[in-house]
């Protein structure tokens, strides 16, 4: 077979990475992919978002099977005009990346289904969302509709704060049009965990669960990223907690997407709250979270070219998905200055060093030059190890992030402690 991955991030490479262990695979592309995608696939020019570019370059080399890795192309289609083509895709169609293009209509399916989430309100009002906003008390949570690269979300400590960010949001128009709608939101209290799922449409299968850190420094302070760093398995995904995640959450939620004529053949991500009250979603993904796909994936047993082939064909309930007990960390290593502005063109030392058994590199924002690999995001790679226990998988982590070195590097010291 011959594949496409559609993306250039850690989660793209650690995709890359495990479909290079199947033996149906023959030829792994990546479009535009990165510096370490470089060395297991072929790089192909092609911006992620140039659906029609993508199609007609799996048209002309014959691709068996195109993955998506991020969401911005299965909002503009990428999976509709792939079908309609005839090509075999891996993610979900346009209507069903609304539950994650759309925080509104995310939260509005989740109300009319019964599925456990945070009392809500949409505004499309600016003077009606100021009188409001007190609804829930303080903090509130205010969120931008559209997307708006994980800025979107503001927790205000006050009625100042609440009126500051619905004042940037929908006069000032920060996130342009996502702004144009927001949601004011209860302020859940509790442990997060992530929870993906393999949904051929009418199976739904959980992976490994997860833990992302969203902070740029230790102790979860300083401003969101787009994660800094992530274990797997969480700890508070208990036996108690994964029956009620089935029986409250992922069972009802394929219910609602079949009854409500949602295509969808990928990975369902579940941002997901342990209150005091149960268990409520935050938020929905069409695709693989990142820098989850970096813990999860080594964890998987079979051969994920099988599973990604079982639904697209929908025949999901017939595979059988082996994961290995044991856990996994990834140390996120960023640009100085990152979730800011940081500089690119970097070179990166310590690479060629020996990290040890079951310890990988997936990059994320690097380029590769005559055999050196030089930064080019703010994001640059995400240092993963495999260990018997968390400690162990935490401390291998560590010992070969500390290996690697580039200017104004940068990465927290707390994940998984
Ligand atoms: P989202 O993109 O909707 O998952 O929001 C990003 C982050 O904001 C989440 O991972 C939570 O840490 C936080 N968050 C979102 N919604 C709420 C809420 N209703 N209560 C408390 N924290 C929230
Ligand atoms: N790690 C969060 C996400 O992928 O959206």
């Amino acid at each position: 077979m011959k594949i496409l991955i559609v993306g250039s991030g850690g989660r793209e490479h650690t995709l890359a990475w495990k479909v290079s262990q199947s033996p149906l695979i023959d030829k792994i592309y990546a479009a535009p992919g990165n510096g370490g995608m470089a060395d297991i696939a072929e790089c192909v020019d092609i911006k992620d978002t140039d659906i029609k570019g993508l199609r007609e370059f799996a048209q002309k080399e014959g691709i068996d099977l195109t993955v998506v890795g991020p969401e911005a192309p299965l909002m503009a289609g990428i999976a509709d005009e792939f079908q309609r083509y005839g090509l075999r895709v891996f993610g979900p169609s346009a209507k069903a990346a609304l539950l994650e293009g759309s925080k509104v209509f995310s939260k509005e399916f989740m109300k009319r289904n019964g599925i456990p989430t945070g009392d809500f309100k949409v505004f499309d009002s600016y003077e009606e969302a100021v009188r409001q906003v007190d609804t829930y008390g303080f903090p509130v949570v205010i969120k931008a509709d559209g997307l708006a690269a994980g800025k979107g979300v503001i927790i205000a400590g006050d009625s100042e704060e609440a009126k500051d960010a619905l004042r940037e949001m929908m006069i000032e128009r920060k996130f342009g049009s996502a702004g144009d709608r927001i949601l004011v939101e209860e302020f859940l209290t509790g442990t997060e965990m992530t929870v993906l799922c393999f949904v051929d449409g009418e199976t739904i299968v959980p992976m490994e669960s997860a833990r992302d850190y969203k902070r740029i420094f230790d102790d979860d302070k300083g401003p969101n990223t787009g994660g800094m760093g992530t274990f797997s398995p969480n700890d508070v995904y208990t036996p108690d907690i994964e029956e009620e995640f089935r029986t409250k959450v992922m069972l009802p939620v394929l219910e609602a997407v079949k009854n409500e004529g949602i295509e969808y053949r990928g990975v369902l991500y579940f941002g997901l709250m342990v209150t005091g009250d149960g268990i409520k979603v935050l938020e929905f993904n069409c695709r693989f979270g990142d820098p989850e796909t970096q813990v999860i994936l080594p964890q998987l047993e079979s051969d994920l070219v099988e599973v990604m082939n079982s639904v697209v064909d929908k025949r999901l309930s017939k595979q059988h998905i082996r994961w290995s007990d044991k856990s996994c960390v990834c140390v996120v290593l960023a640009s100085g200055g990152y979730p800011g502005s940081y500089q690119k063109g970097l070179l990166i030392e310590g690479l060629e060093q020996e990290t040890g058994e079951e310890v990988f590199v997936f990059h994320a924002g690097t380029r590769k030059e005559q055999g050196r690999y030089y930064t080019n995001g703010g994001r640059v790679m995400g240092v993963t190890a495999l260990g018997t226990d968390m400690q162990e998988a935490r401390e291998k982590a560590y010992a070969a992030a500390g290996s690697i070195h580039f200017e104004g590097m940068q990465y927290r010291r707390d994940i998984a402690k």
